[in-house]
């Protein structure tokens, strides 16, 4: 996790660099597109989120959180916190994700689950590695509240 963030920070730092060199030309620099249309806008967020909501609930190794969780109404949520958190036009309008999580005791062991559909769903639509880390990197950066620590 530590080293994943630490490429994506490193991306970073090199895309500030290459962006100094652009300045520096005389060329003007086309406006890097959102991530949210990167990975493909609300269709692929909306069947990612149903694919990783469906596999997480059923694998015996993160299931047990979800019993008498409303899917469909957790698959609506996530799409549009999956919209929201990548630059997407959404408001999402449900619970922080420390009061969403709270008392669920999650474990490492099942973020990294649900990292693992993430990744997965996301290269079943076809969206590639830069902007599946750029993604992971910011559920990363969430994983302290979802964790309630
Ligand atoms: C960075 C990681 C995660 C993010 C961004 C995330 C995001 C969300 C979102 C947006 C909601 C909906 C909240 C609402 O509508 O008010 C939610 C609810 C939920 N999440 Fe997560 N989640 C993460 C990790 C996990 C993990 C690892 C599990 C279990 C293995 C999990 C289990 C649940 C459950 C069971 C609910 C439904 C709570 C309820 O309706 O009572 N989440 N999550």
């Amino acid at each position: 996790m530590t080293l994943r963030t630490a490429s994506v920070t490193a991306l970073f730092a090199a895309g500030a660099l290459f962006g100094v060199t652009a300045c520096s030309s005389s060329v003007p620099l086309a406006p890097q597109a959102s991530l949210f249309a990167r990975l493909g806008g609300m269709e692929n967020l909306t069947a990612v989120a149903d694919e990783v909501v469906s596999k997480v609930s059923i694998d015996p190794r993160s299931r047990r959180t979800f019993e008498g969780v409303n899917l469909a109404r957790l698959k609506a949520s996530v799409a549009s916190h999956l919209c929201s958190v990548s630059g997407g036009p959404c408001k999402y309008e449900g619970d922080s994700m420390a009061l969403a999580h709270r008392g669920m005791a999650l474990t490492v062991e099942e973020l990294q689950v649900m990292g693992e559909h993430v990744d997965r769903a996301l290269i079943g639509r076809g969206v590639a590695r830069k902007e599946r880390e750029e993604l992971e990197a910011i559920l990363d950066k969430l994983s302290g509240e979802v964790l309630n620590k």
